[in-house]
Parts: C-alpha cells; sequence; structure tokens
C-alpha cells in the first residue's frame, strides 16, 4: 500500500507547524567523536530543506548506536548537530534532552528557519519497548509526524511506531519514500533480465532473502562465506571455511529447487588464515585445500558475475563478496561494483541493499554510480524478505 509523503501535506498542515521529523542519524563515529561517514545526515536533507521552505518547524528525532535507555556520552548527537549545521545552512538547535520540558519549550519556541535537534531517542527506556507514555509525550513534540528513517524502519519502537499512532498526520519523507519506490519496483516489477547478488558469512541470516527472490529472478548469485555451505551440501571439501553445518540440509533443499537460477563460485581465493593474505591464491571449487579457507570469490566467479550484471536490466546486490576489509579479499567485492556502475551507466537499474555492500561502494567511490544505495541495513534486508515494516506500516495510506 502506497503511503503519504510530505509533499501530500497541505500548506495549513506545515505553514508555522512543527514537524516532527524521525530521520536515522546512526551514523559511525571514530574513537574521537568524529563521523566518519555522513551519508545518512545528508540523506536526509531533501526532506528538512523541504519542511524549511514550506514554512514547517522541524523538530527531529534520532537515535545512534545502541545505548541501553539510558544516556551514555560517546552516543550523543552532538556531533552529529554540528555537522548537520554545516550541511543545511541553518540554525540548528541541540537540546541534551528528549523526554522533558526543556525539549517540549523548545520545539514551542523554535523560529520559523530554524531547526530543532533533540537527544538520543536510545537515551530513554521507554523507546525500545515502544512504551505508550513515551509515544504520547513525544507526539506532543509536533503538530505533524514525518519517518524519514527508512534505515530504522523494521524497529517498532516509541520514536517510530508509537508516536505516530498518537500523531497524525503521519507521513513519509523523501528518502523513506525513494527507498520504498526503488525497492518495492525492483521487486514488483522488474525491468528483465533481473539479476540478484547475494553474499555475506551466513546463509541463515539471507534464508528469508533467498526464498522470496528465486520465483522473482532470473538469476540469484551468490557470493561470500555463505557459499561454503552450499558447497558441503554438493559433497565439495571446504577446508577450514566457515560452514553452518546446521544449514546444509537446508542449502541442499534450495539447490535442489533452484535449478539453473542460483549460481555459486566457480573458484575461490582461499588462504591458511585471514592474517596470512599474503599466501592467497585462486582454486577451483573443487580444489580447496584441506587446511586452508575461501575468504573471497576468485577471479574468474568474479568475470562470470559482472559478465551477467552487464547483461541485466534490474540488479540488486546485498552481503559483500568476501572480507573485503582485508586485501586481496576484497577484489571480488570491488569487481561487483565496478560491474554494476558499468550496468547504470548503460541504462540498468542497480540498487545496492545496504549495510556491508553500502560500505564497499563507498570507499571503492562508487556511490553515485549506482541507480540507488539504500541507507538501510536491516531494514532494506527485512523489505527484500518481504516483511512489512512496522515504521512504514503506521503511516497514513495514500
Ligand atoms: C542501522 O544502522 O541499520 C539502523 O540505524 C538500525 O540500527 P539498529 O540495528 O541498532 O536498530
Amino acid at each position: 500500500m502506497k503511503k503519504k509523503t510530505v509533499r501530500d501535506l497541505s500548506d495549513a498542515q506545515l505553514r508555522d507547524k512543527r514537524a516532527l521529523l524521525r530521520v536515522d542519524f546512526n551514523v559511525p563515529l571514530d574513537a574521537n567523536g568524529e563521523i566518519t561517514d555522513d551519508t545518512r545526515i545528508r540523506a536526509a536533507l531533501p526532506t528538512i530543506e523541504l519542511l524549511l521552505e514550506r514554512g514547517a518547524r522541524p523538530v527531529i528525532l534520532s537515535h545512534l548506536g545502541r545505548p541501553k535507555g539510558k544516556p551514555e556520552q560517546k552516543y550523543s548527537l552532538q556531533p552529529v548537530a554540528e555537522r548537520l549545521t554545516e550541511l543545511v545552512g541553518s540554525d540548528v538547535i541541540f537540546v541534551e534532552s528528549t523526554d522533558s520540558d526543556e525539549a517540549l519549550k523548545a520545539s514551542q519556541n523554535l523560529k520559523s528557519g530554524q531547526v530543532l535537534l533533540l537527544e538520543n531517542t536510545r537515551f530513554l527506556g521507554g523507546e525500545e519497548k515502544n512504551d505508550p507514555r513515551l509515544a504520547r509525550a513525544l507526539a506532543e513534540l509536533g503538530d505533524c509526524f514525518v519517518n524519514d528513517a527508512f534505515g530504522a524502519a523494521h524497529r517498532a519502537h516509541a520514536s517510530t511506531v508509537g508516536v505516530a499512532e498518537h500523531l497524525r498526520p503521519a507521513v513519509a519523507g523523501l528518502l523513506m519514500d525513494m527507498e520504498l519506490e526503488y525497492l518495492g519496483s525492483a521487486l514488483a516489477n522488474p525491468k528483465r533480465p533481473f539479476v540478484a547478488i547475494l553474499g555475506g558469512a551466513k546463509i541463515s541470516g539471507k534464508i528469508d532473502v533467498i526464498e522470496q527472490l528465486l520465483p522473482k529472478v532470473d538469476g540469484l548469485l551468490i557470493g561470500g562465506a555463505m557459499a561454503c555451505t552450499f558447497y558441503k551440501a554438493m559433497g565439495l571439501e571446504t577446508g577450514k571455511s566457515l560452514v553452518e553445518e546446521d544449514r546444509v540440509p537446508m542449502a541442499k533443499d534450495l539447490l535442489a529447487r533452484a535449478g539453473m537460477r542460483l549460481t555459486l563460485p566457480h573458484d575461490a581465493m582461499v588462504a591458511p588464515s585471514l592474517e596470512q593474505a599474503t599466501a592467497a591464491k585462486a582454486v577451483p571449487r573443487n580444489g580447496i585445500p584441506r587446511d586452508q579457507a575461501m575468504f573471497d570469490i576468485g577471479p574468474q566467479t568474479a568475470a562470470s558475475y559482472s559478465r551477467a550484471i552487464a547483461s541485466a536490466k534490474t540488479i540488486i546486490w546485498n552481503g559483500p563478496m568476501g572480507v573485503f576489509e582485508t586485501p586481496p579479499f576484497d577484489r571480488g567485492t570491488r569487481a561487483i561494483a565496478e560491474a554494476m556502475a558499468s550496468a547504470t551507466a548503460k541504462g540498468a537499474t542497480t540498487i545496492v541493499g545496504g549495510g556491508d555492500s553500502a560500505a564497499a561502494v563507498a570507499e571503492a567511490g562508487l556511490e553515485k554510480k549506482m541507480s540507488h544505495v539504500s541507507t538501510g541495513g536491516g531494514a532494506s534486508l527485512e523489505f527484500l524478505e518481504g516483511k512489512k515494516l512496522p515504521g512504514v506500516e503506521v503511516l497514513d495510506n495514500a
């Protein structure tokens, strides 16, 4: 069901009104508290700017990290407030509380053109429990609710779901709308051939997405250590590779059902251990030595997956092909990112499903060369699994 967006709100609903805006400013910080990647802050700018242009007063809520329901300095949104000030070019007021008279007053006293950012919602004990009292208190902070936190849409928390039950209209922000549009139309109405590439360490985390995608795609290309659980199911030697023994029967069943649509890497980059990456070598998949482990797809696989990507019209990618943080095991992931960038240039729709694959694309400097890089990790995975996202469900229908 299509959801209303901030664009659907009338002037009467926005002008001079406090727009309570939930975003996902859960950005990575280094040991000095410096933001190492501000993609998620930039991604929320179009909604903030639209609200300002239409005369609304944005009151922003976000979580950061996983503090356990109480304040922890290292998870403060203070550095985010500073970055937001630089990016938004208007006056950003930061209040170091959220469920307080101070926060409520700051929202009421906010002037046109100003932006208010409140402290981390996960400093509040009731946030992750979706506590009704907290949800009502948060609802007091705005005159309408705009949810732009796609990355947190799979969480039924007070600031993503509970608040919307007390504050209407409740609509999607521009980022949320774009995420749902790209991921949704790829699944519902893909231009064909439609190819999905799935990587990552564990088959257990991807089983639902494989099940969901298999009937829809023309090809499903597997990479990452999860390939080894499939190898085991095929009776191949996997050496010291990560294998989920308890998932081998499931992998066997999937292989039988998927037929030609599921492709496993033909070759692998192996080494005795990650620490001995300099000893890495390529071997065929039926030649993994007993004393070595697979840490990346091999060069032949990288080339054949790249050809499959080049001939597709819609490509979805989730999960790295190898341990991309440790060269040379970044080569497979890089090759996929480059093949997707070339496919985009030739008119294909390319979608990177957030999390580690988005980080790998950013590291390769290719994020602008994809049709869409999701800002959601867990959220995009759950969307691809066909699950309903509670933070989306609760919003007004269009
Ligand atoms: C994310 O980083 O995927 C989102 O911000 C959600 O964070 P969480 O997994 O801590 O809920």
